[in-house]
């Protein structure tokens, strides 16, 4: 996500309660940090955060983190939050890093409009490669679950490509999710594609451990 620079970034990171910018600590004990046993359900690239917010809303009995790598894109995802939020955390990480920030605690990763990285030599860039789903791997509580939207068809199918040959089975296939399903909480991207007509893939790629 191209954004400008947030100027005083850092001060509305540093003031916010919301922000972790240092995951590591928290390995294995985010129940602790909630102060309950709720499940986990983490945005890998939250971008500015719209998804992650109105789903910590919705589902007040379910832990929500987003995930952004960068700041500002961080930065202008906290001056969106309103009110408190008991249930909602947004940490600054790069997901290259999300195996040791996270240890069998998580129940569902969220992939919303990730970076499609189009060229050949970058695709293990992209975050349903496997070099991701070999580090998601050791942080699903038990069942490994991953929502996956994009406008791209070409991540897509390579999406699913991956997945399968990572043993996900593949669940939910939509090549137009906005066609056959309503009241969906939407991210800034979604509303920006389905406003230019444009369909939205989907796939929820479940990998059961027993
Ligand atoms: C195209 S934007 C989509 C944002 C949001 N999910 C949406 O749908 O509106 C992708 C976001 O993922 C973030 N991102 C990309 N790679 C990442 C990584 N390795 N770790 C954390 N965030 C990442 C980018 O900084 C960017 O904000």
């Amino acid at each position: 996500m191209r954004l400008r620079n947030v100027k005083n970034k850092e001060e509305i990171l540093t003031n916010s309660s919301y922000v972790i910018l240092d995951g590591n600590k928290y390995y294995g004990k985010w129940c602790e940090l909630f102060g309950n046993n709720n499940p986990i359900y983490i945005e890998i690239g939250m971008g500015k955060g719209k998804f992650i917010i109105e789903n910590s809303l919705r589902y007040p009995n379910i832990n929500f983190i987003g995930i952004e790598k960068y700041d500002s894109v961080l930065a202008k995802a906290v001056t969106k939050i309103d009110g408190d939020i008991p249930n909602l955390r947004l940490l600054r990480l790069d997901a290259l890093n999300i195996d040791q920030v996270f240890y069998k605690e998580v129940s569902r990763i969220y992939l919303n409009f990730s970076d499609p990285w189009p060229k050949k030599r970058h695709h293990l860039r992209r975050l349903s490669s496997r070099v991701f789903l070999e580090k998601y791997e050791d942080i699903f509580v038990d069942k490994d679950e991953i929502y996956m939207r994009t406008d791209n068809r070409d991540l897509y199918i390579y999406s699913l490509e991956s997945f399968s040959e990572y043993g996900y089975k593949l669940n939910n296939i939509s090549f137009d999710l906005h066609r056959s399903e309503d009241d969906l909480v939407t991210t800034e991207y979604e509303d920006k594609f389905v406003s230019i007509g444009n369909p939205i893939y989907s796939v929820v790629a479940i990998k059961d451990k027993s």
